[in-house]
């Protein structure tokens, strides 16, 4: 089930609340705009109505805890399969989640544990840039993100019609999760990297570069350090080297 609402701080937020007071697996929530919109990495997520759109989904795994991070790099894939369906051209990821349309950022995933709503409790936000500002891009984003209106779309998605859609996606990759089938979750996320081969960033401490080498059948990044090492990247932050610093919200 799909809720709409015109204004919430942040539907991640809201849905949390949902699921402590007891809601259903897989119900989702659907905002115009949000005023305190989250990022990953505690970073601000611009939310204008118009603009985006902004969705969360509470989900209810029975699977144990250690399992959870996989939910962010399942639903990513299934993310881009619905967009592409959409019409949207030349899509891809950038480890662990974040949704790219050419190089540039399309959107994100910010998957929150709900401890108080029980074990396997849980909250995927999705945000996707719908549409470019009238006036552009701010300068801090300009060379970094990019909305779907840009990416060949065929017509202009329905906002409520492409959130249903996204919802779907997201109760189906976790199902994934919950059967422990992680070597499909690879094999679906692989196609879409856009990092293998470039070089990268690991924000640390310590902060290190090389070239990144796929995902690892545990989740993480495989890296290839200047210094002829591999490290395996498990959490944390990971950009592009000609992004610049810092990264785009
Ligand atoms: C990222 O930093 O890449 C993740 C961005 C996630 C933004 C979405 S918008 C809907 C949901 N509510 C939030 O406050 N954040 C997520």
């Amino acid at each position: 089930m799909l809720r709409l609402v015109d204004e919430t701080t942040s539907t991640n937020d809201l849905m949390k609340t949902w699921l402590t007071q007891g809601c259903e697996q897989g119900v989702a929530v659907l905002a115009k705009r949000q005023t305190q919109g989250r990022g990953r990495h505690g970073r601000a997520w611009s939310s204008e109505a118009g603009l985006g759109l902004y969705l969360s989904v509470g989900l209810r795994l029975r699977a144990p805890a250690v399992r959870l991070p996989w939910v962010a790099l399942a639903v990513a894939p299934a993310l881009l399969s619905v967009l592409t369906r959409c019409g949207a051209k030349d899509l891809g990821l950038k480890w662990p989640n974040d949704l790219l349309g050419g190089d540039r950022k399309l959107g994100g995933v910010l998957c929150e544990s709900v401890a108080e709503a029980g074990t396997g409790a849980l909250v995927v936000g999705v945000g996707i840039n719908l549409r470019t500002p009238a006036g552009g891009w701010p300068d801090a984003l300009r060379d970094h993100a990019v909305a779907l209106d840009a990416l060949g779309c065929d017509a202009a998605p329905d906002r409520e019609s492409l959130a249903a859609s996204l919802r779907v996606a997201v109760v189906e990759a976790a199902g994934w999760v919950e059967e422990g089938d992680t070597e499909r979750i690879v094999q679906a996320w692989s196609p879409w990297d856009r990092s293998r081969g470039r070089r990268v960033v690991v924000e640390g401490p310590p902060r290190r570069e090389g070239v990144a080498a796929g995902l690892s059948p545990r989740g993480g990044l495989w890296v290839e350090l200047d210094e002829g090492t591999s490290v395996e990247v498990r959490a944390g932050e990971v950009r592009f080297a000609s992004w610049g610093s810092p990264e785009p919200a």
